[in-house]
C-alpha cells in the first residue's frame, strides 16, 4: 500500500500531553502507520516523529538523523522503545519540534543512551545512540510520555512559546476557513 502524508498536530493539543499505549500486535495497519510517519517526517522535513504527533496514541517513533547530503538516509522505526541506560555525562543541543514549528531551545540531556525496541518485523533490537541521534531518540520517547521539549524550560519561556503557538494556530485556522 502506498504511504501517505498525515497531518501533524500542533502544540497546544491535548493529544500531545497523553501517555501513549504500548503496541500489542504488529499488524498491517501499524506497518502502514509507521510508513506514513516516515513519509510525513521526511516531507516536513524533520529528523524524528512520534505517533502521538499524528494523533495516534500508541508507542511508535520514527527517526532519521543522517545529516550528510551524500548519505542515503537511515530510517529507523521503533515500536515500544525503551531507554535501558543513560550516560552520566550530559550534552546540550538546540532542539525543535514539528509540533512547535519555528521555536527552538537549548536542552540538556544525557550524551548517550542505550535503547531497546521492536522493529517492524517484531524483532527486538538494542543499540547505543550518541550525538544528534541520542538527543532525537530521547525527544521522541518523551513524546510517547506526553512530554515536549518546552517542558524542560522555565515557566515564563514555556508560556511565551505556548501563547505564540496559540496565536499561530488561530491565524492558520482563519486562513483555512
Ligand atoms: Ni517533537
Amino acid at each position: 500500500m502506498k504511504s501517505m502524508l498525515r497531518p501533524i498536530l500542533l502544540h497546544p493539543n491535548p493529544k500531545l500531553k497523553k501517555i501513549c499505549e504500548p503496541v500489542l500486535e504488529i499488524d498491517d495497519s501499524l506497518i502502514k502507520l509507521s510508513d506514513d510517519m516516515l513519509e510525513t517526517m521526511y516531507h516536513a522535513p524533520g529528523i524524528g516523529l512520534a505517533a502521538s504527533q499524528v494523533g495516534i496514541l500508541t508507542r511508535i517513533i520514527v527517526m532519521d538523523c543522517e545529516k550528510e547530503e551524500a548519505a542515503k538516509g537511515k530510517p529507523i522505526v521503533m515500536i515500544n522503545p525503551e531507554i535501558v541506560a543513560s550516560s552520566d555525562e550530559e550534552n546540550i543541543y538546540e532542539e525543535g519540534c514539528l509540533s512547535i514549528p519555528e521555536h527552538f531551545a537549548e536542552i540538556k540531556r544525557p550524551t548517550s543512551v542505550q535503547v531497546r525496541w521492536l522493529d517492524q518485523n517484531g524483532n527486538e533490537q538494542e543499540q547505543e545512540f550518541d550525538g544528534l541521534w541520542s538527543t532525537c531518540v530521547q525527544h521522541e520517547i518523551d513524546h510517547l510520555n506526553g512530554k515536549l521539549f518546552i517542558d524542560y524550560l522555565g515557566t515564563i519561556k514555556k508560556q511565551l512559546i505556548t501563547r505564540k503557538m496559540q496565536k499561530f494556530k488561530r491565524e492558520m485556522e482563519r486562513k483555512e476557513t
